[in-house]
């Protein structure tokens, strides 16, 4: 399949930006840096059309290169022209893929959540990423999510840990207990919801066209939410490890 002659610009000093952000890592457990979309791939944003929500998981370990797996499920956000699908598979690849060689990393897992507005996280639902794989004793990981377009991921910090720790355990059983009962399952998580945005404070927006690279399946693991969803969001995370952590991931999904 051919590529679109995009971003020479955009891809290496995205790359360069990341590997030098994450040396904050060594120090800070979240990094923030710009995704430095180029002309061209703004030209792309502009004309995607966001019609239908999807929710996918793809990645570079399959017998497809990993832009015709994008393709192919890109395609189902909205009624867009295969030009701008390409160039969206583009965007979302290279920033994956540059994230790999920022993290020195063999495989990687991109995730894809196209979602039009909703009210459900007008409440936060403030978590923080448990284990996505076996990891080394000693082995942090990290995942990096930005918007494609719409609102950034909250962060945020709790100084009432135990608290927090309860109300995440409180939704855990809730998932567990009434999963077969939606409308008391609403119930009591709008009810921890509202709880946890109490203990959790908001750390300041990591804004609009920026990559978070944050800790994850690590007791310091960072909190973090889905934002309010008032305008049609594309949302990319993105984990990288060996190729055997990463077909444990995908087998587990
Ligand atoms: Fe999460």
């Amino acid at each position: 399949m051919e590529r679109l002659p995009t971003k020479e610009g955009g891809h290496s000093t995205f790359l360069e930006k990341g590997k030098k952000s994450i040396e904050g890592l060594k120090t800070e457990n979240i990094v923030t840096f710009d995704l430095l979309f180029s002309d061209d791939e703004k030209e792309i944003l502009r004309h995607i059309k966001l019609e239908n929500n999807c929710n996918f998981d793809i990645s570079d370990l399959g017998e497809n290169e990993l832009i015709e797996s994008l393709v192919a499920k890109l395609e189902e956000i909205g009624k867009n022209e295969s030009e701008v699908v390409l160039g969206l598979a583009n965007i979302v690849a290279s920033r994956a893929q540059d994230f790999k060689e920022i993290m020195s990393k063999e495989a990687l897992c991109v995730t894809v959540r196209s979602t039009i507005p909703h009210s459900y996280n007008d409440v936060p639902r403030w978590h923080s990423d448990g284990t996505y794989f076996t990891q080394e004793d000693d082995e942090k990981v990290y995942k990096m999510v930005f918007p494609i377009f719409g609102a950034n991921t909250l962060f945020g910090e709790t100084l009432d840990k135990d608290r927090y720790e309860e109300l995440l355990v409180e939704s855990y059983k809730n998932d567990e207990i009434n999963s077969d009962n939606p409308e008391i399952w609403d119930v009591e998580d709008l009810k921890i919801r509202k709880e946890l945005d109490v203990v959790v404070q908001r750390l300041p927006d990591a804004g609009i066209e920026k990559a978070s690279v944050f800790l994850v399946g690590h007791e310091e693991a960072v909190i973090h939410s889905e934002p309010a969803i008032s305008i049609p969001r594309i949302f990319v995370a993105v984990l990288v490890g060996s190729k055997a952590q990463i077909a444990e991931m995908m087998a587990a999904r």
